[in-house]
């Protein structure tokens, strides 16, 4: 709920549509959404590097390191991770306000957290991209042992362990990461992008 009073918007003296025109190239968020160990910040990343190699301005936030700063006072219980998200939501916002594609890669488990987040951004703006790998091959992978710890009862909370991950009905972009090298899942990302004049 919103505490500050007699606060006003400013209004800013370049637009995001000026900005768009400038770069040459769109801007929206690609939301990429998925278990832990499901490819989203591999992906992710391999997206932004061949944007930033066609001269796109482009920004990834990720979820590991925005808890180190941005959200380190945020666990895992569910608000903490309902709030996680409207925060990322408010940043990646203003990255799309400021003229840039924006890779997010967070598990964003629940529907609603990344429907609230979906409703901040214009028509086309927000592009959900849904990193779909089974759980026994996230944990198969298990590249940083956390599904190990959570069998053990060492780590509460986790997704899809004990705590929940609900799928997008009806992401933009669906990467089914097991069956699919990056490239593949890269080039699919980007032929979404053309597709839609953004680049
Ligand atoms: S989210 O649920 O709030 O969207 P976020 O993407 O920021 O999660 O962080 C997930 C990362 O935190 C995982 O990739 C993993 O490395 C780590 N992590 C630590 N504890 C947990 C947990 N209980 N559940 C899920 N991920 C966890």
């Amino acid at each position: 709920m919103a505490t500050a009073t007699n606060i006003t918007w400013h209004t800013a003296a370049v637009s995001k549509h000026d900005r768009r025109l400038q770069n040459g190239h769109g801007s929206c968020v690609l939301w990429f959404t998925g278990l832990s160990g499901s490819g989203k910040s591999t992906i992710a990343n391999a997206v932004s590097r061949e944007l930033y190699r066609s001269g796109i301005n482009e920004f990834v936030l990720d979820g590991d390191n925005i808890r180190h700063g941005l959200n380190h006072d945020l666990g895992f219980s569910d608000a903490d991770r309902t709030e996680n998200i409207r925060r990322i939501g408010e940043v990646a916002k203003l990255f799309v306000d400021s003229g840039t594609i924006v890779t997010t890669a967070f598990i964003s488990p629940f529907r609603s957290d990344r429907d609230q987040v979906r409703a901040l951004f214009g028509e086309g703006e927000f592009i959900e991209v849904f990193v779909d790998c089974p759980i026994d091959e996230c944990e198969r992978r298990d590249p940083k042992k956390l599904y190990e710890k959570a069998r053990k009862g060492e780590i509460k909370d986790f997704t899809g362990i004990d705590s929940p991950y609900e799928e997008p009905e009806n992401p933009e972009i669906i990467i089914r990461s097991d069956l699919l090298k990056v490239e593949k899942a890269v080039e699919e990302v980007l032929a979404y992008l053309q597709l839609k004049n953004i680049i």
